[in-house]
């Protein structure tokens, strides 16, 4: 069966760019100063996060694929007819791998759908994994998620929609809550959502992978530096700026900072603007929310959605977690 690629909405790299012109713009002007963690994914950014996936330290890659290796079974046999298997955010399909191994394995009616904003993602994603799973029926989607459920969910076939790699940790939990909200209105009853949740856990263990030994976090976070210079005709010292990361346990995040070594003065030449900073100066990189089982259940309290199971790894240092929306 032949695969296909369906392009809904194409970002332009002027989109982009002004995007990240403006959010630079508003992210240096405030105080404190901050600058979105989705701005990190360029090509160079996307290609470091994949060292940090591979890294000892950052656990969530492995203690994932633990579970879906352990759980799959169980988690495919959920679904009880023809279903479509819309995945959110391309990824690099390795653990997806792992569920479509078991879905063939147990000869089950299905079609797979990895949906994500860059085309180019999705159609390495698509070439990739079609090659090793050449019966199963792919139809990759190229929009924003909201845009693609809609699209997508109807009432003909079950769905059962991933959002794996914790990236819900990079939303705060309001907005983790709307996310799910949003997810429930698109979705028929009856319909699985699988999600990775990073645990709450000891922040000695949060900060060495947030902080590795051999700086590849480091690097992923300066990059955003790199980026303005590249793209915006910035002149920052990459000298000048330390990646620093921290544990807020009362808000059960981890938060990474750019912190500017010196006083110093930026000129970023698209903005037209020079921007000051103080010594020690903070900028705001990211935050990537940790949860407690509580806080799952509450997510699917909240949004009409039954907690079916909460699968966890070993150590309880990360939760797939089954939602049925009712
Ligand atoms: C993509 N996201 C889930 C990662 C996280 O753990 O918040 C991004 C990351 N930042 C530093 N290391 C990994």
């Amino acid at each position: 069966m032949a695969n296909s690629l369906t392009v809904l909405e194409r970002q332009s790299p002027e989109k982009l760019r002004n995007d990240f012109r403006q959010d630079v713009l508003h992210g240096l002007s405030a105080n404190p100063k901050r600058i979105p963690s989705r701005h990190f994914y360029d090509a160079v950014g996307s290609r470091i996060f994949q060292e940090i996936m591979d890294m000892p330290e950052y656990y969530l890659t492995d203690c994932e694929r633990e579970i879906l290796q352990k759980h799959s079974p169980e988690i495919v046999a959920a679904v009880d007819r023809p279903f479509r298997m819309i995945e959110l955010g391309a990824g690099d399909g390795r653990k997806t791998r792992i569920l479509l191994e078991e879905l063939q394995k147990q000869g089950r009616d299905f079609e797979y759908t990895p949906l994500d904003i860059s085309e180019s993602a999705v159609a390495g994603l698509l070439e990739d994994v079609s090659a090793d799973y050449p019966k199963i029926p792919m139809r990759g989607l190229v929009c924003e998620y909201n845009h693609g459920l809609e699209y997508l969910c109807h009432a003909d076939r079950r769905n059962l929609v991933l959002f794996l790699g914790s990236s819900i940790g990079n939303f705060s939990l309001d907005e983790a809550s709307a996310f799910f909200g949003r997810l429930r209105a698109m979705l028929n009853p009856g319909d699985l959502c699988l999600v990775g949740f990073d645990l709450v856990k000891d922040p000695a263990v949060l900060q060495r992978a947030y902080d590795d030994a051999a700086g590849i976090t480091r690097r992923f976070n300066l990059n955003l530096l790199s980026r303005i210079n590249n793209e915006l005709g910035g002149h920052f010292d990459l000298d000048g700026f330390q990646h620093y990361a921290s544990y807020d346990a009362g808000r059960s995040t981890m938060e990474s900072y750019l912190l500017s070594r010196r006083r110093q003065s930026v000129r970023i030449e698209a903005l037209g603007h020079d921007f000051d900073f103080g010594a020690w100066e903070a900028v705001h990189v990211e935050f990537s929310w940790k949860y407690s089982e509580g806080d799952i259940a509450m997510l699917a309290e909240r949004n009409n959605f039954r907690l079916k199971r909460v699968y966890t790894d070993d150590r309880d240092y990360f939760a797939v977690s089954l939602f049925e929306a009712v």
